[in-house]
């Protein structure tokens, strides 16, 4: 992500660049008040032959003479609230036009009424970086019927003021966050090794001035994390466990996260089916999130938590050393798991690092991130991230903020009469049941190694890849999770 985002004082009459934008409501057919009065004339002839009316999702791109723009988008903007959701879909909608028209330089007047600018101007930016997302590193050439990409810089010519200023600050940070995660999770998993995961934890941290910490093999072997190193036995690539620390300065609570880092999930010898299993790269979305909030919050620096990160990674695959159902594997803390199904992999690594990190670290609050169960899928679709957890106060938190952040959630239950369905008869636990109710299943394993202390678990199977169809979302890897942790971050009281 490469695209410059700020304020100037533009009449965008007189903009010079490629493309400018004007927002309208629904039935306001006279055009754009923002626009001069050629644009309008235009508009308004669109309106009267029938082919424009200013509602939501709705665009008109007119070529004005003169010496502004080259082009001129009017996008409309329905006759309903204006809400932050809704200028992040037109953000994502004007860059798709943007991408069409190979448009580099773009101008965007913000609505007239609706939201204060700061907050407006913070959306427009989301949608819009978010919106002209690609990820064409592994093309040998460039395709011509590949539309976007040229995109490299945005104007608001708001004035200025702090408002609109820090805005764009968030927005910039809270999308090119999200680009992180999608460019990790695109990643085929022969480049985005477990080892590649914890350079990118290192570089950030770097970046941003976080303490990090990246645990190999030989460490993990000393600290007895079991569930890593049994579900690494059959991967040529060694594991790896990142830490990373953001620490306010003030005296404020601290919060752990960790992401389930499986660099890619071929089931292990509970094998997966073939078709679709190439998606199984994507298995580090939850890695992706964790790191990618990181980021933003290294940037943003914001005051209301301390924030530690554990990312644990490996691959599953099958091979001599593997894992074999029926084996046995003692966790990070000593509870012993009979591994009844390979392909329940993921709740094994985060055993190990939640059980770490809350010994280590002593949080106050813990979230964890995961592709965990295809269960989650068949509950809730693609519109939904699945929340579980043990506490309401924080369990109501990440709701408000998923909302906000335009990545919705649903809490589902649970319960001892859920937990004792995991009792082995050889070892403590064994890590499935039957199928009926996996995602719940799946999230009373991970409370066995969180015990008491307030912990929400995003089940984001669902909602990783093949999110929810909006324009700024792209198909492939939707970097879920990542605005929701700054939102819920940013603004914790
Ligand atoms: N990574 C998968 C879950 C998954 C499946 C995510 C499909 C996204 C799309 C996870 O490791 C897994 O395989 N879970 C099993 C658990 C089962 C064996 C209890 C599943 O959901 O089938
Ligand atoms: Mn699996
Ligand atoms: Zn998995």
């Amino acid at each position: 992500m490469n695209i410059e985002v700020k304020t100037a004082k533009v009449r965008p009459q007189s903009y010079a660049g490629d493309l400018a934008v004007h927002f309208v409501r629904e039935g306001e057919n006279d055009g754009p008040a923002s626009a001069g009065a050629e644009v309008r004339e235009l508009v308004s002839r669109a309106v009267a032959a029938g082919d424009f009316a200013g509602k939501e999702g709705q665009t008109l791109l007119v070529y004005p003479g003169g010496r502004g723009p080259k082009r001129v988008l009017v996008a409309g903007l329905g006759s309903e609230k204006v809400t932050p959701e809704l200028l992040r879909n037109a953000g994502g909608r004007i860059a798709a036009a943007a991408g069409k028209t190979k448009t580099e330089k773009l101008l965007v007047t913000l609505p007239a009424a609706g939201l204060p600018p700061g907050e407006a101007v913070r959306a427009l930016t989301e949608g819009l970086v978010l919106g002209a997302y690609t990820f064409r590193k592994h093309k040998s050439q460039a395709d011509p019927e590949d539309e976007g990409g040229e995109l490299r810089e945005i104007l608001f010519p708001a004035g200025g003021g702090a408002a609109a200023r820090t805005g764009i600050a968030w927005g910039r940070a809270a999308a090119a966050a999200v680009c992180a995660a999608r460019d990790m999770a695109n990643e085929p998993a022969n480049f985005m090794t477990p080892t590649r995961v914890a350079e990118l934890a290192r570089d950030l941290a770097g970046r941003y001035g976080l303490a990090a910490k990246v645990l190999g093999k030989k460490e993990l072997e000393k600290l007895k994390m079991g569930g890593i190193l049994g579900v690494n036995r059959g991967s040529a690539e060694p594991p790896t466990l990142s830490v990373l620390e953001y620490r306010t300065g003030r005296k404020a609570p601290t919060l752990l996260l960790v992401g389930k880092g499986l660099t890619f999930d071929s089931g292990g010898y509970s094998l997966k089916p073939a078709a679709g299993m190439h998606e199984m790269k994507y298995d580090m979305c939850g890695a992706a999130a964790v790191l990618g909030a990181m980021q933003a919050v290294g940037e943003l620096a914001p005051p209301g938590l301390d924030v530690v990160a554990v990312v644990p990674a490996t691959e599953n695959l099958v091979g001599p050393a593997a894992l074999k159902p029926g084996d046995v594997i003692t966790q990070y803390g000593g509870k012993t798991v009979e591994v009844m199904n390979t392909d329940a992999e993921g709740r094994l690594i985060l055993a190990d690092a939640l059980a770490y990190g809350i010994e280590r670290y002593k949080p106050d609050f813990v979230i964890d991130l995961a592709t965990l169960t295809g269960a989650a899928i068949i509950a809730l679709g693609h519109h939904r991230t699945g929340l579980l957890g043990n506490d309401d106060g924080l369990a109501a938190r990440v709701l408000a903020a998923g909302e906000a952040a335009g990545e919705p959630l649903w809490r589902l239950p649970l319960g001892p009469e859920y937990g004792k369905q995991l009792k082995s008869r050889i070892a403590d636990l064994k890590n499935v049941d039957k199928r009926d109710g996996g995602t719940i299943l799946a999230a009373c394993f991970l409370q066995e190694f969180v015990g008491k202390i307030p912990w929400a678990h995003l089940d984001i199977a669902g909602t990783a890849w093949d999110f929810t169809d909006k324009p700024y979302i792209p198909k492939g890897p939707s970097g879920v999770g990542v605005r929701t942790l700054l939102e819920l971050i940013r603004g914790w009281k």
